[in-house]
Order: structure tokens, then C-alpha cells, then sequence
């Protein structure tokens, strides 16, 4: 039995090792070739963290392999198996069109420019103003379908190869919540499902769970939906959460990774409301999102960078905000929650 788990450790250890290595060197890479931060004239920013930092920092970057590690261990998702030969040539695709596209990205942000997508999407009238933004600076913001195959690249390089792993925690936590459960019988909701990346490892663990998933980008959800065929009871919704277009009281659980940091504080309060509408009594949501001011003093640094370097307008006041009070007022309570590296979960039930 312990030298299963030994293996497995040891499969863990290498392909996680390797993933890590492969993204963080292109971390690296983009660092050195691109262009300065700071504009002429403009008071000096300093993206480097002093060195305690940078252990302090990985330390946390290790401890999430490790709660990673201990879920898979618990049962509550398998372990990844996106390490394969056959893949090979689609990451290396998506790498040359990370760099390729460096560039423009760089220059956006040299220029400050996050809304060039207005350009784009001037005459279409069907998005909020707030939502028409580059993003972490990246083209097509969230409008074109170059974007919806590029973004899991660019998050995972930013994040030297975690950004998975944060998200299977968030995973663990669902699992957690609803283990015991038919799983054919909780019917989830995946708020910002973007281009399916969470959904597709829920169903991986929940093979059977009938979900649905809403995003406001007709590109990310044309590329869930293509994402997520093997899964027949999957649906995707193009929509807003703030008006979200599902019946009172339709879902038993909700998801919702990395959208609460790119909403205004007044779209953050309806889509709060919103949320407790559609779900039952008694359902479970669980958010999951960035670090916050406070939440690991030692990487508060890190968080100042995160706005100026990769457009982020409503980062700063996201940091503040009390997201217990705010799902407490729609009678919403917190169960648990867990830090990721930089990412906080945090699992409410709706009483
Ligand atoms: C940072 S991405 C997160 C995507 C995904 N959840 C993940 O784990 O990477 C933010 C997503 O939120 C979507 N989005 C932004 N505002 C939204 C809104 N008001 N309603 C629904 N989706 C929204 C965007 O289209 C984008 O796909």
C-alpha cells in the first residue's frame, strides 16, 4: 500500500516538476526579452521582490503541491495526467503564440492601454463598459477566439505553472462539500466558466454531475462547449451573472474562479444578489479568487505589483473588499476556508 503511494508520489512529484519547469522557464524568458515598466516621467516601479520575499514565495509555491498532493491522496480528485506525449505539440503551439504575441501585450502595457478592446467591440452594444478591458493586457481582452486558446498558456506562465493546482483546490473543496452525495443529483453552476478549464477537471473528478457553465464571452464559451463534448448533460450559457438568466432556486452548488477581482464593486454587490437568487437553500458556493490584502502579510508585496503589471482596474479596491459580509448580507455562511499559493477558496452555504 505505501509503496502505491510512494509511486504515486514520485508520478506526482516528476510531472508536476516538469510542468512547473516548463511554464516558469517561459516565465523567465518573458521577463528578460520584454520591454521596461515604467514610462518616461512616471515615478519608478520596482516589480523585483527583495530576496526574503522571493523565498517566502516559494515556500507558499511549494505548500500548494503539497495540499494538492494530500486532496489526491484523500480521494477527492484524481491525480492530473496532463503530462502527455501527445500534447506536446499543442503546448508548443500555444508557447510560440504566447511569444508572438508578447509584443503587443508588452506594449499595452508600456502605453497603459487596457481598453483597446473597445475598438473591437465598438457598434456591439451588448457588453457592460467595465467588461471592455485587455485584461492582464492580453489581445482580443475576452471578445476573440485567439484569446479563449491562449489564455490557460498566459495563466500558467504567470504563474509559473500553478495555476492548475490552485484551481484543483478549489475543486477539493467542492468535493469535500458534496462527497456522500449522488452527484447526478447536484446540479452546479460554474459562474465565469471562461473556456471550460475548471469545469473539464470538476467533470474529471464528477464525471456524472450536471452542470452548467456561464460566461459573458460568446468566444470562451464557443471554446468550452468544444472543450467539453465528451460530456453530454454539460451546458454553457453565454450571459452576465449579474442578470443571470436561470430561474429562483435552479442549482444545488456553485463555482466561481477569478471573476470577483474584475468587477467594479457595484457589479461585485449584484452579482452577490444574483447568485443567491438562482441557488437553493442549503447549496454550497464555493469562491475561489486572489489573495487579499492581509491574507499572507508576506505576500503583500506582490499583490501591489499584480494591477500595474498586468492591467487589473478594479484589483485594488477587490483587495478590500469583505466578501464574508458581502455574501453574509445575502444569507450566505462561510464554512471553510483555504489559502492556494494566491489564491483564497473560500466555501460558503446559502442557509
Ligand atoms: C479571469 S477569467 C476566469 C475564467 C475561469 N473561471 C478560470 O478559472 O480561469 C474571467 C472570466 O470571467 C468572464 N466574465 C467577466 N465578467 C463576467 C460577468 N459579469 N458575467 C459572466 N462572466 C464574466 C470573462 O468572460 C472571463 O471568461
Amino acid at each position: 500500500m505505501s509503496l502505491i503511494r510512494d509511486l504515486g508520489r514520485a508520478r506526482y512529484a516528476a510531472a508536476q516538476g516538469a510542468r512547473v519547469a516548463w511554464y516558469m522557464s517561459q516565465y523567465l524568458l518573458a521577463r528578460r526579452i520584454s520591454g521596461p515598466f515604467n514610462r518616461p516621467g512616471e515615478p519608478k516601479f520596482e516589480p523585483q521582490a527583495p530576496e526574503g520575499d522571493t523565498q517566502r514565495i516559494r515556500a507558499a509555491f511549494l505548500k500548494l503541491f503539497a495540499q494538492d498532493r494530500a486532496n489526491i491522496e484523500a480521494g477527492l480528485y484524481p491525480a492530473p495526467d496532463d503530462i502527455r506525449l501527445e500534447r506536446a505539440i499543442a503546448a508548443l503551439r500555444s508557447s510560440a503564440n504566447f511569444f508572438r504575441d508578447l509584443p503587443n501585450v508588452d506594449r499595452r502595457r508600456l502605453e497603459r492601454d487596457g481598453t483597446e478592446v473597445r475598438e473591437q467591440a465598438k457598434g456591439e452594444g451588448r457588453y457592460p463598459t467595465y467588461y471592455l478591458q485587455n485584461f492582464h493586457y492580453q489581445s482580443g481582452g475576452w471578445l476573440s477566439q485567439d484569446s479563449a486558446k491562449l489564455y490557460d498558456t498566459q495563466v500558467e506562465i504567470l504563474f509559473g505553472g500553478a495555476a492548475d493546482a490552485m484551481r484543483r483546490i478549489a475543486l477539493g473543496s467542492l468535493a469535500r462539500a458534496i462527497r456522500g452525495t449522488d452527484q447526478r443529483k447536484v446540479k452546479l453552476l460554474d459562474i465565469a466558466s471562461g473556456n471550460g478549464r475548471f469545469l473539464r477537471q470538476i467533470l474529471t473528478a464528477l464525471p456524472r454531475i450536471p452542470a452548467t457553465g456561464l460566461d459573458l464571452s460568446p468566444a470562451y464559451c464557443e471554446e468550452a462547449r468544444r472543450r467539453l463534448a465528451d460530456w453530454p448533460q454539460v451546458e454553457i450559457v453565454t450571459g452576465a451573472i449579474e442578470q443571470a438568466p436561470f430561474e429562483d432556486e435552479s442549482f444545488d452548488a456553485a463555482t466561481c474562479v477569478y471573476l470577483f477581482h474584475e468587477l467594479p464593486p457595484r457589479v461585485r454587490r449584484d452579482a452577490a444578489r444574483e447568485i443567491a437568487r438562482v441557488l437553493k437553500p442549503g447549496a454550497t458556493f464555493v469562491l475561489a479568487d486572489s489573495i487579499q490584502t492581509g491574507d499572507a502579510a508576506d505576500l503583500d508585496r506582490m499583490l501591489e505589483y499584480f494591477p500595474v503589471g498586468f492591467h487589473e482596474p478594479y484589483f485594488t479596491s477587490y483587495l478590500k473588499e469583505d466578501f464574508a459580509a458581502l455574501f453574509g448580507e445575502h444569507g450566505f455562511e462561510v464554512e471553510e476556508t483555504e489559502l492556494a499559493f494566491l489564491t483564497k477558496i473560500t466555501r460558503f452555504r446559502k442557509r
